[in-house]
């Protein structure tokens, strides 16, 4: 059964619908697309599994389809690549009224929704994501952009799509590996600010990994009201926002520090959550079993449980960078409690070296 949910925005709220099958149902993108032509973006994973299935859907419609494929990769989401979506548009001539559709993962989302933010000063955008990460978490909310080789999701807008459109039958092609990068972003909300989903994360692990339809279609719902909700409160992240952000400041430390698709951005969103709760730990905020739980967890969803050793000072230096940084000072998301987040940016120094030492694997 498709359940739909709304990003609570005023005039530019939008739908999430979510469910199996959808990609076959051409009414719901119908009252999106008021023209006859749309540009499809895509790469070349994703276009061989859907991107027929789609057309199929949109020509029933009536609507013809400009496909744009990318390579695929974190390590493309950069501005050469992001050009190529111009070009194809610029090209074919598309208008300001030609919608981009971005079919993908959380890489494809992002680069077409910053290619959909400035494309003629902003065109239609439709979130047709197919990971769990990107259902769960990044077609969400209206953060767009691309790498740069200095950090990550450096260069972006916020631009939020019309309608995002979860079919949940796209997961049974996804790798494992991704499908455990997608349950690290679901378990962020249980921490974070919903305590009861995360116990039935705990209960209900087991079935995630197993593709269980229903308790992904549970999990995706549940993690879609909690980034609705507060993205509704906060769209720019000036503050509840930012507490989706527990563990990206070592994330995407660890991200750009070892290369851009070296390491997934769930796995580094795992290892930088136990760095955070490490560290909250060392404020005496959590205990030592709260810690050992949230390991348990992230065990059990066969994410990593340690960073890499990229070194106390290049740690220092890339998150010097993060878009949390105020005044210099680095703002972590810590934890008060399990299911409670709070930022802080007076973290002891020597205490996040402690934490960086902790944390990271040593062979
Ligand atoms: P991804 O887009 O790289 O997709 C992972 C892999 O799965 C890719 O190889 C992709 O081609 C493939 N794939 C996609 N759908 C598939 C399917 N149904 N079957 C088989 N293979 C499939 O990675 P991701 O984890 O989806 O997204 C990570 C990106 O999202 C990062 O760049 C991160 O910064 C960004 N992100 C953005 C937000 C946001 O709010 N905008 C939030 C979280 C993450
Ligand atoms: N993924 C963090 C956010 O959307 O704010």
């Amino acid at each position: 059964m498709m359940q739909t949910l709304t990003v609570g925005l005023e005039e530019r709220s939008y739908p999430i619908h979510i469910g199996s099958g959808l990609l076959d149902q051409p009414e719901l993108l119908q009252r999106v697309l008021p023209r006859k032509r749309v540009a499809i973006v895509t790469n070349t994973t994703v276009a061989p599994l859907y991107l027929q299935r789609l057309l199929q859907t949109l020509q029933r419609i009536g609507v013809s389809s400009l496909p744009i494929i990318l390579p695929d990769g974190e390590k493309y989401k950069n501005i050469a690549t992001l050009n190529l979506i111009y070009d194809a548009l610029l090209t074919n001539r598309c208008e300001r009224t030609t919608p981009l559709i971005a079919l993908g993962g959380g890489v494809i989302g992002d680069m077409t929704g910053y290619a959909a933010a400035t494309y003629l000063r902003g065109v239609p955008f439709i979130q047709i994501p197919t990971t769990l990460l990107a259902q769960v978490d990044s077609s969400v909310g209206g953060k767009t952009g691309i790498n740069h080789p200095l950090g990550k999701n450096m260069i972006g807008a916020f631009y939020q799509p019309q309608l995002v459109l979860a079919d949940t039958d796209t997961l049974s092609t996804l790798p494992d590996n991704e499908l455990s990068a997608g349950i690290a972003e679901v378990i962020k909300y249980g921490l974070i600010r919903d305590l009861p989903f995360l116990e039935w994360l705990e209960q209900n692990m087991d079935k995630l990994l197993a593709r269980d339809t229903q308790a992904l279609q549970y999990a995706i719902t549940r993690s879609c009201q909690n980034k609705a909700e507060v993205v509704a409160a906060d769209e720019r992240e000036s503050g509840e926002r930012a507490l989706l952000n527990l563990g990206h400041t070592f994330g995407h430390a660890i991200e750009s520090g070892m290369g851009y698709g070296n390491w997934l951005h769930g796995d580094s969103v795992a290892a930088g959550t136990l760095m955070a709760a490490d560290l909250s730990q060392r404020l005496g905020w959590i205990e030592s079993q709260d810690v050992a739980r949230i390991r348990g967890l992230f065990e059990r969803a066969r994410l990593p449980i340690a960073a890499p050793d990229l070194g106390v000072e290049k740690y220092l230096e890339l998150m010097g960078l993060d878009k949390k940084v105020e005044d210099g000072k680095i703002r972590f998301v810590l934890l008060e409690e399990i299911g409670r987040a709070v930022v802080f940016g007076d973290v002891p120094p020597e205490l996040l070296r402690l934490t960086l030492k902790a944390c990271t694997a040593h062979d």
